[in-house]
C-alpha cells in the first residue's frame, strides 16, 4: 500500500503520512500499550457522497477502550467525527475507505506501565481493499489458541497488544487449510473470530456470545441485531455458546467492520446446512449492504456523509 502521499491526522494536525513519525522506543510499539478502532466508509457514485458508518459508536468505544488503558482521547467524540469527515474530504476519496484511528502511549523509554506515560493520537485513512473473500463462505476453525481473558488483558477494549491472540488463531487456522479462527474462552465456550463476532441460527432464533464471553462487543454485531429483531422480528439470544453448537447450527456467520457480513461454509469440517448461505444471514446481509450505501432512509443515522458538509460550507475538498 502506497501512503506516502496520504493525508493522515497526527499530533493534532494533518500532514502526509510520510510526514508522520513514530520513533522505534514508542511504548505503543513496543508494549501494545495503545488501542485503535476500524471504521469504514461507503462511496456512493450516484450520491456521489462518502458515508461514514456508525462513526459515534467506532469513537465511543474507542473513548472505553482508552478509559481502560488509563489514556484521554484529545478531542470530544463530535470534534473527532468532524476530523475524521475532514480528513476524508482533504483525501479526495471517491472510493469504499477503511478509517484506522488509534491513540497510544508515545514515550520513547524503557519500562512498562500504563501510569505516566503520554499519549498520541493519530487517523489514519485508506482506501478499502476486501477483507475476506466472503462469496464462498469461510472454513472456519476451532483454534487451539484460546481467546484472552478480561481477567488477563480485556478483549472488551480494542487493545493493540491483544491482537497477538488473533494474529495467533488466524495463522494457525490459515497454516491448517481454513480461512478463519474461532477462538474459545479458557473455559471452553464460544468467543469470537480473529476480527469478527460470530452468529449461530437455530431453528430461526439468533445467537451469539454475550459481552461476557470475551468478546470486543462489535459495531456490525450491534447492528445486525438492531436490524434482525426490528426488521425481521427476529429472536436474538446473547448468552453462552459451546461448541458443538456451531456443529448443530442451521447457519453460523461472522460479522465485523472489515468483514461485513460472511457466512461460514464448514466449521472443522462440518458442513453447516449445505454449505451456501443461509436465508437469515443472507436477508440480514442484504438488508445491511443497503443500510450502509444509504439505501434505507430510516437508517440514515447511522451514516456520516463526508462531502454534504462540505458543499454546503463552500469548501474545496483539497483545502
Ligand atoms: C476481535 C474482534 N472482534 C470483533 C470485531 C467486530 O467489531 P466491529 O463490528 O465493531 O468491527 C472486530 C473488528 O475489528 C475484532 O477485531
Amino acid at each position: 500500500m502506497d501512503l506516502g502521499s496520504t493525508t493522515v491526522y497526527a499530533g493534532g494536525r494533518y500532514c502526509a503520512y510520510g510526514d508522520a513519525r513514530v520513533g522505534l522506543l514508542t511504548h505503543g510499539l513496543q508494549y501494545g500499550t495503545g488501542c485503535f478502532e476500524g471504521i469504514r466508509g461507503f462511496w456512493v457514485p450516484e450520491d456521489r457522497e462518502l458515508y461514514l458508518l456508525l462513526l459515534r459508536e467506532h469513537y465511543e468505544r474507542l473513548a472505553v477502550s482508552a478509559k481502560i488503558l488509563m489514556m484521554q482521547l484529545p478531542h470530544t467524540i463530535d470534534e473527532l467525527l468532524e476530523i475524521t469527515a475532514e480528513l476524508c474530504a482533504r483525501n479526495n476519496f471517491e472510493t469504499d475507505v477503511y478509517v484506522r484511528p488509534c491513540i497510544y502511549k508515545s514515550a520513547e523509554d524503557i519500562g512498562v506501565r500504563l501510569h505516566n506515560v503520554p499519549d498520541a493520537f493519530a487517523i489514519v485513512p485508506v482506501p478499502f481493499t476486501r477483507y475476506l473473500d466472503a462469496a464462498q463462505g469461510l472454513r472456519a476453525g476451532t483454534s487451539s489458541w484460546r481467546r484472552a481473558d478480561d481477567s488477563a488483558a480485556p478483549p472488551r477494549a480494542k487493545i493493540t497488544g491483544l491482537y497477538v491472540n488473533s494474529a495467533l488463531a488466524k495463522s494457525e487456522a490459515v497454516a491448517n487449510g481454513f480461512d478463519e479462527a474461532i477462538m474459545l474462552s479458557a473455559d471452553g465456550h464460544v468467543s469470537e473470530g480473529s476480527a469478527e463476532n460470530i452468529f449461530l441460527v437455530k431453528r430461526g432464533v439468533l445467537y451469539t456470545p454475550d459481552p461476557s464471553q470475551n468478546v470486543l462487543e462489535g459495531c456490525t454485531r450491534r447492528a445486525i441485531v438492531e436490524i434482525a429483531q426490528r426488521e425481521f422480528a427476529l429472536e436474538v439470544v446473547e448468552r453462552a455458546i459451546d461448541r458443538s453448537e456451531l456443529y448443530a447450527a442451521d447457519e453460523v456467520f461472522f460479522t465485523g467492520t472489515a468483514a461485513g457480513i460472511v457466512h461460514a461454509q464448514s466449521v472443522d469440517r462440518r458442513l453447516v446446512g449445505d454449505g451456501t448461505i443461509g436465508p437469515v444471514a443472507r436477508k440480514l446481509a442484504e438488508y445491511y449492504g443497503r443500510v450502509v450505501r444509504n439505501g434505507v432512509p430510516s437508517y440514515a443515522g447511522w451514516l456520516t456523509p463526508v462531502y454534504a458538509g462540505h458543499r454546503a460550507a463552500g469548501l474545496s475538498a483539497s483545502g
